[in-house]
């Protein structure tokens, strides 16, 4: 009918039920302090939604609306249009822009964030110094990401694990009918999932390079250089002794293209922190190495 429109189809929830023995009788705790009362268990289940349910939906939808300029005159939000690329499946269902590969929900929870880490810039800066409060907003930012990437309407619900997906469980923007929201409040909410996920990864990094650690001490001579390996400034000729590397596989990932998802987000963020690498629109297609028909012509 030229419109799309979401349905919420089922909630998962947990609840508390007495545990039974194998009679299907309920266990009482016979010491301790809870002596006499019954045992319970925490069980997950599914249900149908309910009116609060549709309810608490439109609530955030309306909400979403009545903030749209607030969000959008501080620059928040991704209205850039999906541009031309290898897979135009967002535009051609309808979703023309970043912004509207989210429900209004999911949308009104990461602008939440967005707006909050933008308030809270000056004061980390200002309470660490420049270089640490650099590290410590991109981390942020980074748990940001995590849940703007499990909280779109690209994501899917795993049946065998019962949990959701992220957005590029498939290396592209196949159209999902139906798709998973994690819930965005509380002590179990997604960003925080999200936040403790960007922090394992940072401290998993920090295990790696402890071994490098104590071959070099503190001072590690690592370089990190953002940018194409066709043509790499400060490094001398014949002062490489090896070269290992993990490049894309001809046509296979379009990886600039996919980065755009997050690229529109971090960069909201990140641009005033690193001016080199947020400077341009969306990702820079034209020198990625890959195979790539809407860029060559085939
Ligand atoms: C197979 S992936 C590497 C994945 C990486 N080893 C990891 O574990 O995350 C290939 C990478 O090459 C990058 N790439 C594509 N063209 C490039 C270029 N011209 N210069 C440097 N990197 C490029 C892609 O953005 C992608 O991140």
């Amino acid at each position: 009918h030229g419109k799309w429109e979401d349905q919420i189809y089922a909630v998962v929830a947990t609840r508390f039920q007495p545990k039974l023995d194998k009679n299907k009788l309920p266990q009482y705790f016979t010491t301790g302090e809870k002596k006499g009362e019954i045992k319970t268990e925490k069980i997950r289940y599914f249900r149908a939604p309910n009116n609060s349910d549709i309810e608490s939906f439109e609530k955030a939808k309306s909400y979403l609306e009545s903030k749209w300029d607030y969000f959008d005159d501080k620059g928040l939000i991704p209205t850039e249009k999906f541009p031309k690329g290898n897979d135009m499946r967002p535009p051609n269902y309808g979703m023309e822009r970043w912004c509207d590969l989210f429900n209004s929900r999911q949308l009104l929870g990461h602008l939440v964030l967005m707006d909050t880490i933008s308030t809270l810039k000056p004061a980390i800066i200002e309470e660490y110094g420049l270089d640490k409060a650099k590290a410590i907003i991109t981390y942020l930012q980074f748990g940001i990401d995590k849940i703007v990437d499990y909280n779109s309407k690209q994501t899917r619900w795993i049946t065998q694990r019962g949990v959701v997906s992220g957005t590029f469980g498939r290396h592209d923007y196949s159209l999902k009918w139906t798709y998973g929201e994690m819930i965005y409040t509380g002590p179990y909410s997604g960003p925080r999932w999200g936040q403790i996920q960007a922090a394992k990864a940072y401290r998993e990094l920090s295990e790696l390079l402890a071994g490098v650690n104590k071959v070099y001490g503190e001072n590690i001579p690592l370089q990190i250089i953002n940018g194409t390996a066709a043509h790499i400034e400060g490094v001398e000729d014949k002062s490489v002794d090896l070269v290992c590397m993990d490049p894309p596989y001809y046509d296979n990932v379009q990886y600039a293209e996919l980065s755009d998802f997050y690229y529109v987000w971090q960069k909201r963020t990140l641009k005033d922190l690193y001016p080199d690498v947020f400077s341009i629109r969306l990702t820079n297609k034209r020198d990625e190495a890959v195979a790539n028909p809407s860029r060559d012509g085939s």
